[in-house]
């Protein structure tokens, strides 16, 4: 009985200490408190003693058995609220974790801000195609059959009759065929050239197209609205120069360029939209009379826009999707 006793009060205390668990606090109970358990197996030795030795430890037994009882009961007590705390240790004041909020990339807003100063001046917007037939792209617009922009060089073909379209200027067409004049219009859209890709070129780019057909437009008038464009979009000190230029689609044709000098690069001309007036036949090809109706046109780079406005100094990295570049904008 004595020995028993002993061993129970050494490694009771010690195999209390390490339960971390409520599986080892249930295992635990049942090997001390169970119904076979060590304190209950003591009891039934005490059954078994003599009458003199019944007294002596009848009042210690009890003793003991409450004395664990009360340090088992702490145990459990701290093994649950530990438990508890786990789950509580998630601070619900931390901040969430942020996802980052996408924005509209620099050339759409670009686009967007060319657009805008068209549309307040009356122009309305119209959209075609980026696959066009050989027609649309090229012959209704006065191409001739041997011209080079029709050369492998320039154009992805998809077949002998179908490209990626090199202009949005095929969209003139397709308004013409359906509107009659007066017609002031802009016409965005992406283009693809075959092209060798630098600082300055990349085989995709966007254009914002322009068509102006009605009675006794003139080339003054062309002029009179680009000058208006380069000074709202760019600024009223913006340093731009008209060339004389050739296409097929207008006649007489001019070339404009901006001044372009990026940050700690040298300056130089940086050419930004094509423009001229309406070719006759053109009007012809669309059933629209030329003696009775003039018009002009224009096709404005939005990429090389973009590169001055904001100081960027290669058309690549529009492409790129380089994060560090995107959130600048
Ligand atoms: N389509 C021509 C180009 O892409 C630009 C242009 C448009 C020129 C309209 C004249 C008139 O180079």
């Amino acid at each position: 009985m004595e020995d028993k006793i002993k061993s129970l009060l050494k490694n009771f205390p010690s195999e209390l200490d390490q339960i971390t668990d409520k599986n080892s606090l249930e295992n635990f109970r049942i090997k001390y408190f169970g119904r076979k358990g060590i304190i209950a197996e003591l009891f039934e030795d005490f059954k078994k003693l003599s009458g003199d030795e019944k007294p002596k430890y009848g009042k210690r037994l009890n003793e003991i058995k409450n004395d664990l009882q009360t340090k088992f009961d702490g145990k459990k007590l701290s093994v649950e609220s530990e438990i508890e705390t786990t789950v509580e240790t998630i601070d619900f004041s931390l901040p969430g974790r942020k996802y980052g909020q996408g924005t509209k990339h620099i050339l759409s807003q670009t686009m967007n801000e060319i657009m805008d100063v068209f549309i307040k001046i009356g122009f309305s917007v119209y959209e075609g195609p980026e696959l066009e037939s050989d027609y649309y792209n090229f012959e209704a617009l006065n191409f001739p059959e041997d011209h080079p922009a029709r050369d492998m060089q320039d154009t992805f073909f998809l077949s002998k009759d179908f490209v990626l379209r090199t202009h949005t200027s095929p969209v003139q067409i397709r308004l013409m065929e359906n509107k009659k004049p007066p017609i002031r219009a802009i016409m965005p859209g992406k283009v693809y050239r075959n092209e060798a890709i630098s600082f300055k070129s990349y085989c995709l780019f966007h254009q914002v197209e322009g068509l102006v057909v009605d009675k006794n437009i003139t080339f003054a008038e062309l002029k009179g609205t680009l000058v208006y464009f380069l000074k709202e979009f760019l600024g009223k000190d913006v340093k731009y120069r008209f060339r004389a230029s050739f296409f097929p689609f207008t006649e007489p044709s001019a070339e404009v360029d901006i001044w372009w000098q990026p940050e700690g690069k040298e300056g130089r001309w940086l050419e930004i939209l094509g423009c001229g007036m309406v070719d006759p036949n053109v009007l012809k090809n669309v059933g629209i009379d030329p003696e009775v109706y003039t018009g002009y046109a224009f096709g404005i780079g939005v990429e090389r826009n973009a590169l001055r406005k904001y100081d960027i100094d290669d058309i690549r990295t529009f492409f790129d999707n380089d994060k560090r570049f995107l959130v600048q904008f």
